[in-house]
């Protein structure tokens, strides 16, 4: 059986820094309440009409082939993780492929819609393909251009500070010898599924609740996608329950760290790196803590970025990875929990 090794890292962040201070000249927020609840200071934004979750997807994926030492056409399959794509369909995968030039339509694309979870998700889906030998060199990507759907009014400061834009990728290739990825677990509960979301523009005509979306009549064909009420109400934009999120999130990620280590044989002491989803430096400092990590052990940058979702762990990888601070034989703990809710770990060997 093959062993999945993270062989090239890379990452992109856009040249615009958000302050604190520049959101509070748009809403009722203050760098205080931010910084005191998540820890962020600053995030970056992409450029409007210039950038987009494929085109910094695409620029963190240059990195990270050239890091591995290949050429995009080595690449056998792709896996985009984001929730804020391009387009509705097609995913971003197959923008990205274009846009590295892969004209080899051998290849696969694959989009994950798994949030926060999503690169998480997308390690585990490279990590199966590459045991069994489907595939040799994965390239995954979490991406996000989360700017350009936030509600930058009082009304949305409890979801909007702490969204950034970013992204991360990492090839993965299948190795003969022992170590790289050890083990990935993955869980789901759509019962909170509401509690984080963005349910409009969707199919669901107002199938899940009472409220009035303003959708036509039964009998008028079409037109349910988008309604003018949608965009008077500002029914278009993320909403989030913060604090159900953060209850359930400070759990599950602890959890579903003991689960791998309990199946690897392995214990909190032996984790050399670990690297949360950054959601708020609050809930990653709440795990450190469970989990007896010191300061050195974990890895933070949402202090810069803020949240950037399926890009958060791929990009703090790759920056701690430039920082020298995993070397090899390490053991890197990585874990997420988001939206769905959906929430996963893994473990790997460096
Ligand atoms: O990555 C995906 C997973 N997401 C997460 O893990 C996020 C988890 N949740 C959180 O990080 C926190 O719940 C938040 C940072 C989102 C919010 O912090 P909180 O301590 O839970 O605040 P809250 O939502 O309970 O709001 C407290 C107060 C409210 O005012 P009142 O009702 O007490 O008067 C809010 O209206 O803070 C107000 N508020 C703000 N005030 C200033 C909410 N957002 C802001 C803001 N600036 N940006």
């Amino acid at each position: 059986m093959f062993h999945s090794k993270i062989i090239g890292l890379g990452h992109y962040l856009p040249d615009q820094v958000i302050t604190n201070d520049d959101l509070a000249g748009h809403m009722d927020t203050s760098d205080e309440w931010i910084t005191e609840r998540t820890g962020i200071k600053e995030r970056r934004y992409g450029v409007k009409h210039k950038e987009t979750t494929s085109s910094m997807g695409t620029e963190a994926a240059r990195t990270a082939i050239a890091n591995a030492g290949l050429q995009p056409d080595d690449i056998d399959f792709i896996i985009f993780a984001t929730l804020s794509p391009d387009y509705y369909f097609p995913g971003c995968g197959v923008l990205l492929q274009r846009a590295l030039g892969i004209t080899n339509t051998e290849i696969g694309a694959l989009d994950i819609r798994n949030q926060c979870s999503g690169f998480i998700y997308g390690l585990s889906v490279a990590d199966q393909f590459i045991k069994t030998g489907m595939y040799k060199n994965i390239l995954l990507v979490g991406a996000e251009m989360h700017s350009m759907g936030l509600d930058f009014t009082t009304r949305g400061r409890g979801v909007s500070v702490i969204f950034g834009d970013g992204a991360g990728a990492v090839v993965l290739q299948a190795s003969e010898d022992e170590g790289g990825i050890l083990t990935t677990h993955l869980h789901s509960d759509g019962t909170h599924a509401e509690e984080l979301t963005m349910i409009n523009f969707g199919s669901h005509g107002g199938y899940h609740d009472e409220v009035d979306y303003g959708f036509p009549k039964e009998e008028t064909l079409g037109g349910i996608f988008v309604t003018q009420k949608m965009l008077d109400d500002g029914l278009v934009f993320p909403y989030m329950n913060g604090q159900v999120v953060f209850k359930k999130a400070v759990v599950k990620f602890v959890e579903v760290i003991e689960e791998a280590l309990h199946e690897t044989g392995l214990s909190q002491e032996d984790i050399n790196m670990f690297i949360p989803h950054q959601a708020n430096l609050r809930i990653s400092q709440f795990v450190q803590k469970r989990l007896g990590l010191s300061d050195d052990k974990v890895f933070n940058n949402i202090q810069k970025y803020g949240n950037t979702t399926a890009a958060s762990i791929p990009i703090a990888l790759s920056e701690a990875v430039e920082a020298g601070k995993l070397k090899s034989g390490d053991l890197l703990c990585l874990a997420a929990f988001g939206s769905g809710f959906t929430w996963g770990s893994a473990l790997v060997r460096w």
